[in-house]
């Protein structure tokens, strides 16, 4: 055993999203989606963090952290088309008052999954007005929060939200069309580089990244040409081809498309990395030329040896081999989200030391990770699947919105303290 010492001024948080812990967000799309019973369970008071966000940021401070992801909600600052909700900002102006009197760094992601009703009904991001419609909100958020906000992310996982959203449908405004989804990335593309110029505008010194879902892939079979040749295309389309959209301005998959985005050159100040496991790829059939591949998510028999209680691969090597190839890129690393829906507590702190130590390896080996946030604070709604997984380092019980601090909350809170793992010997 040796012990890690992470950088000065390392990050140590918790991670949150408005839609899933605030309750009553009755302008955004994802309630409507809700109220027409398209997911078994509604969304409804969530943890009631809208009210209670001091009582949950003590926490934070009680556990060690320093720093807190959340994001703000669209819907709630534009419930209608051009019409600002100024309560809605001041209470967000609130909540970061709240974080800086308690010294916890803000992370503030300004879309997480949900968009306001209006822009839905309208076809969502696939309409080449959200474009201009999100540089217009973030202004606002910008305007308002921007002096003491520094680390923003534009869009989390936009990959992750068209491919749910607009190719499976499985939220709203549950498109499953091809043409639609390559609409809609490219205007996440140009929103996230307007928000980037605003928000420098606003501020020189922001920061400003997505958080990008940076899953392994790999191949179920090997040796199958044809698993092979999807788990590359996959990791193309879902990971290479967005990263070199914000770095380099070019969207190009062979046989898909190939964009230039001139404005989004260059428009990450860091990489905000979402991990969460490796994702084993089956190719099916292929239709119109794309392949029809079938994502385990870690029910590979062979290859898996611990799963989460979603099923989900646990791989820390993975990690490891996320942060190091994401690191060629030179930029700062935020870790925004990382961490397990388990039954068993014990196994939910195996899970998050296993992957701080591969933030330590990958910091050995020359990647320049600046914070980790886990995924997530508090147990919460976990869109389609309800209120059934817990993620939380805090136990929420929904019926008293009681909240109860967790053995892994109090382990990981020794790592935020001393800023400093014991790396076992491998
Ligand atoms: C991520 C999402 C987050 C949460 C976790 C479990 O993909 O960003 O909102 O649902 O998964």
């Amino acid at each position: 055993m040796n012990a890690f010492a992470f950088p000065k001024g390392f990050l140590w948080g918790a991670a949150t999203s408005a839609h899933q812990v605030e309750g009553n967000n009755v302008h955004s799309d994802w309630w409507a989606w809700e109220q027409a019973g398209r997911v078994k369970e509604a969304s409804g008071l969530a943890c009631d963090h809208h009210r209670r966000f001091a009582e949950d940021f003590d926490l934070a401070v009680s556990l060690g952290h320093n720093a807190h992801r959340l994001s703000v909600e669209w819907a709630r600052i534009e419930p209608e088309e051009g019409r600002w909700d100024e309560a809605a900002l001041a209470h967000y102006v609130e909540v970061i008052r709240a974080l800086r009197q308690r010294h916890l760094e803000p992370i503030v992601s300004l879309h997480h999954f949900s968009s306001p009703q209006w822009l839905t009904a309208q076809g969502g991001w696939t309409h080449p007005k959200v474009v201009e419609a999100f540089a217009r909100y973030c202004h606002r958020v910008a305007e308002a929060l921007g002096d003491q906000v520094r680390y923003w992310v534009t869009i989390n996982e936009p990959m992750v939200f068209l491919r749910l959203h607009y190719l499976e449908g499985l939220g709203p405004p549950g498109m499953k069309d091809m043409g639609q989804g390559l609409k809609a990335i490219q205007h996440m593309i140009r929103a996230h580089a307007a928000a980037f110029r605003l928000l420098h505008e606003r501020r020189a010194d922001a920061q400003v990244s997505i958080a990008a879902h940076l899953p392994v892939f790999a191949a179920c079979k090997p040796w199958r040409p044809m698993d092979l040749w999807v788990t590359r295309l996959t990791d193309r389309i879902f990971n290479v081809a967005l990263l070199s959209a914000l770095t380099e301005g070019r969207w190009s998959v062979p046989g898909v498309a190939n964009w230039t985005f001139p404005e989004a050159r260059r428009s990450l100040d860091y990489l905000g990395v979402n991990f969460y496991g490796r994702q084993f790829l089956h190719w099916v059939r292929t239709v119109h030329g794309w392949p029809a591949a079938n994502c385990d998510l870690g029910h590979h028999p062979l290859r898996v040896r611990e799963r989460t209680s979603f099923g989900w691969d646990v791989h820390p090597p993975s990690f490891y081999r996320t942060l190091t190839r994401w690191s060629r890129l030179r930029l700062p690393i935020l870790i925004t989200e990382n961490g397990a829906w388990m039954t068993d507590d014990a196994r939910r702190w195996a899970f998050i030391h296993g992957h701080l130590q591969a933030v330590a390896r990958a910091i050995r080996s020359g990647a320049r990770v600046i914070g980790y946030c886990y995924w997530s604070l508090l147990d919460n709604f976990e869109w389609a699947d309800g209120y059934t997984p817990r993620f939380g380092i805090v136990e929420v019980d929904y019926a008293t919105q009681r909240r109860t601090v967790r053995d892994s909350g109090k382990r990981y809170a020794e790592v935020c303290r001393s800023n400093r793992l014991h790396l076992e010997e491998r």
